[in-house]
């Protein structure tokens, strides 16, 4: 399964089945995890076999079941955590996608676990991703149109409107799609609107966004 298709494939799951992780699964994660941590500086750590963050009332109202493996996104206290969070935190979810894993992004639902976390005072944990084996596997969310998220055009190179439809695949909180793409050329400008986690949700879809786009196509401004 190559990017593209576990962007098409990966839909939030909260329902898990009560099968470990294999060994060989989790040793893969754990060097995506490395791969991401060494190239960001942030600190995100696996936590398998871990029931309580997902046991309180709390989590089954957010109607999460047998959740046991998660992925906290932790890093220096900074203006660009969350979107960094989001940009590397979605590139793992992609990765275990194509392993056969299913995922959902937490901001809420989720009790914090200090024993399990390793956060100095620097650091900050900004929220968590359920991981592991799902009972089913998910359905694509409703979508705003690329107009609503774009300046697409008639005359838009054809690499912006790959982007922008990968961009419109991403998760987000409460699904609410609020970020503005502008291209100019072969630049492009990702805005976050204002809503709940919507800085997180400006660097998950940067991340499709470049999927879509191919990086070698434009950069960031
Ligand atoms: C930053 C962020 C925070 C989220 N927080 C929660 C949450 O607290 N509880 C929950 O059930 N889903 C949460 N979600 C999942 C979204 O509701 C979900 O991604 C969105 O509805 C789109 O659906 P999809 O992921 O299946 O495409 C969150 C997603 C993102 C990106």
């Amino acid at each position: 399964m190559n990017l593209e298709q576990a962007m098409r494939q990966r839909h939030s799951v909260r329902s898990y089945k009560q099968t470990p992780m294999k060994k060989d699964t989790i040793e893969q994660l754990l060097k995506i995890i490395d791969e991401c941590n060494k190239e960001s500086g942030l600190h995100i750590q696996l936590i398998t076999d871990e029931p309580k963050a997902f046991h309180s009332r709390m989590a089954h109202y957010g109607k999460f079941s047998d959740v046991h493996n998660y992925i906290a996104l932790i890093g220096k206290k900074s203006k660009d955590l969350e979107e960094k969070c989001g940009y590397y935190g979605e590139k793992i979810v992609l990765e275990a996608q194509r392993m056969g894993l299913n995922t959902c992004w937490v901001g809420l639902t989720f009790k914090k676990i200090k024993e399990v976390l390793r956060i100095d005072d620097t650091e900050k944990l900004v929220m968590v991703i359920a991981i592991g084996y799902g009972t089913e596997t998910g359905h694509a969310h409703k979508s705003k149109g690329m107009k609503d998220v774009s300046n697409v055009s008639d005359d838009s190179p054809e690499w912006f409107i790959k982007g922008a439809e990968a961009a419109l695949l991403a998760p987000t909180a409460m699904n609410q799609q609020k970020f503005m793409l502008t291209q100019k050329g072969n630049t492009v400008h990702a805005k976050a609107g204002f809503g709940p986690f919507s800085k997180v949700d400006l660097g998950i879809v940067k991340y499709h966004f470049e999927i879509g786009a191919g990086k070698e196509n434009f950069s960031w401004v």
